[in-house]
């Protein structure tokens, strides 16, 4: 038998049937017509909104739309932070469906000319990546004779400690090498745009709320010092996020009421160039991922030389992340339960697999789980983030998830 993650708080004392925003698993069967499919209760997203807001008073919050790009989700998202960041074209048009340009922006390397071009011509901020696409994006918009809204993303000499993505403190395609910052940002204003401030991102789903803390330190004196060697204050400084949540046996979250409040301290005593300044955290899996199930029904009950698999009719095409094939090193469980045996005891050890026609579909390796046959429907938690639009949905022919979202009451 192999650990499972911890269920997100809102479900770890269900028993009985699963239900999911009020619905229970009949009515969510109903409503998506079909299994396998995605719910996502927003309500569980505005309480992760309103627990940011109690802790971070002052900050901005973004909302880092790659973590799920759902329509309704970031539509509903949108009502409840002060911002969206976007990683492509197609994110930006989307975004513009909810917020006006000015509370986007737009970061990632590689963004191409018409993306530079549409960014600048909505009045939305791109967060430039180097050198070379800071002199496209001018000469872009001098062609289309408007000053564009530029942010320098930093890439700074730390990362983030402990983080399960480190995006920073390494030779990197993301963000400007802090040291050639200052002359970029002289450049930018010199070239008549409109600096925006400074994105640093140094990594993504850290449970360790002192090296968020260490890291949010870092990036306001590295912004002291750039803000300062220009001589300019910066009208907003992103801190980036990376807060994570647990998806593992073992895995605790990290204390984010600690880290606001040392983020407070940390910016009443910034730098004498920040004074002024404007601070976002960018947060996507945080916000979402616990909002999100994957229901999946059983279709076959198998045993093959002593082990029991459950096979049911989704599988990694809809739930990358949950197989371990997306970013993971070491194949480690989510948390998972048959939904309408919530709570009650595991009787036996059970592999659940997709119906992909590979070994890599493994939703769940050797768990302990109650009995299912097939018919029943298994539920996959932590699906908010990461994935319907981050797994290989078109692989080997299968139909689509479903998707559907309860917005924010
Ligand atoms: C620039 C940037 N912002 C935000 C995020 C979102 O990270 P998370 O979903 O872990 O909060 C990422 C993740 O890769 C990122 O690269």
């Amino acid at each position: 038998m192999k650990p499972m993650g911890p269920l997100p708080p809102e479900f770890a004392a269900q028993t009985g049937v699963l239900r999911v925003g009020g619905r229970d698993l009949e009515a969510l069967v109903a409503e998506a017509g079909t299994t396998p499919f995605f719910f996502y209760d927003l309500g569980i997203a505005a309480a992760r909104v309103a627990r940011f807001r109690a802790a971070f008073p002052g900050i901005d919050l973004h909302y880092a739309m790659k973590a799920n790009p759902h329509p309704a989700v970031v539509a509903g998202m949108a009502t409840m932070v002060d911002g969206l960041d976007v990683a492509s074209g197609g994110e930006m048009d989307l975004a513009l469906r909810s917020k006006p340009a000015g509370a986007i922006s737009f970061a990632g390397p590689g963004k191409r000319d018409a993306e530079l071009g549409a960014a600048i011509a909505a009045g939305v901020t791109l967060n430039v990546e180097s050198e070379g696409e800071t002199e496209r994006a001018l000469a872009i918009a001098a062609r289309i004779g408007v000053a564009p809204l530029l942010a320098v993303r930093v890439n700074p000499d730390m990362e983030l400690r402990g983080s399960g993505m480190k995006m920073g403190g390494r030779p990197s395609p993301f963000g400007v090498d802090e040291a050639r910052v200052p002359a970029l940002v002289r450049s930018i204003i010199d070239a008549g745009a409109d600096w925006r401030g400074l994105h640093v991102y140094a990594g993504s789903q850290a449970l360790d709320a002192q090296a968020i803390v260490d890291t949010q330190a870092e990036t306001l004196a590295l912004a002291g010092r750039i803000a300062q060697a220009v001589g300019v204050t910066p009208r907003l400084v992103n801190l980036g996020g990376g807060f994570g949540i647990p998806y593992f046996a073992g895995d605790t979250p990290p204390d984010i009421e600690r880290v606001g409040r040392s983020l407070r301290e940390a910016t009443d005593n910034a730098a004498h160039s920040l004074t002024g300044t404007r601070f976002a955290i960018e947060l996507g899996r945080w916000l979402v991922a616990e909002a999100g199930v994957y229901l999946t029904r059983v279709v076959d009950r198998k045993e093959s030389r002593g082990e029991t698999f459950l096979v049911v009719d989704g599988g990694l095409h809809h739930q990358l992340a949950a197989s371990g094939n997306f970013g993971t090193v070491v194949r480690r469980n989510y948390p998972v339960a048959v939904a309408h045996r919530m709570g009650e005891p595991a009787s036996e050890t059970v592999s659940v697999v997709g119906c992909l026609c590979t070994p890599l579909d493994r939703l769940a390796d050797r768990v302990a789980l109650p009995r299912a046959d097939a018919g029943d429907v298994i539920v996959i938690f932590l699906a908010g983030a990461y994935g319907a639009t981050a797994s290989p949905m078109a692989f080997l022919g299968h139909p689509p998830a479903a998707e559907i979202v309860l917005p924010p009451s």
